[in-house]
């Protein structure tokens, strides 16, 4: 089994996601979907952000990109983690938000 997390700055996500290309190499569609739809959109890609990190770290592979982790969401609400399009059963996150600070946790069994 392998763990990986990661905590990130709300307000740092929310600057970069103003800038295209970074929101384009680092989300995939659906999750620039899910995020614009919410209130907070902010916390939401600061989150995936951090899913992202804690998963590379879980598996720590220099060749898996940003992009190619992604997160979606089951009609419960409850994240699963996509890998290039993929859902990996093998892979538990559990993520959580304020409107200061994201964090992650990433487990590959
Ligand atoms: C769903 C719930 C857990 C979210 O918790 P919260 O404190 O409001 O918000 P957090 O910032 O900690 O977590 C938000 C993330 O939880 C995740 N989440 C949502 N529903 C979930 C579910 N059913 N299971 C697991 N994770 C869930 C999502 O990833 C969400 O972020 P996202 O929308 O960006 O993907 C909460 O609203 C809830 O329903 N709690 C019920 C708790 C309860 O019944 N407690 C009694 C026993 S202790």
């Amino acid at each position: 089994m392998k763990v990986g997390i990661d905590i990130v700055e709300v307000k740092r996500i929310d600057k970069l996601v103003k800038n295209k290309r970074f929101l384009e190499r680092v989300y995939t569609p659906q999750e620039v979907k899910y995020c614009i739809s919410k209130k907070n959109a902010g916390q939401h890609f600061a989150v995936r952000f951090a899913t992202k990190e804690a998963v590379w770290k879980a598996f720590n592979d220099k060749s898996i990109t940003h992009k190619d982790i992604g997160v979606m969401n089951l009609p419960s609400g409850k994240p699963q983690a996509v890998i290039k399009g993929k859902r990996k059963k093998n892979i538990d996150i559990s993520l959580s938000h304020t409107s200061d600070y994201a964090v992650a946790v990433a487990v590959v069994k």
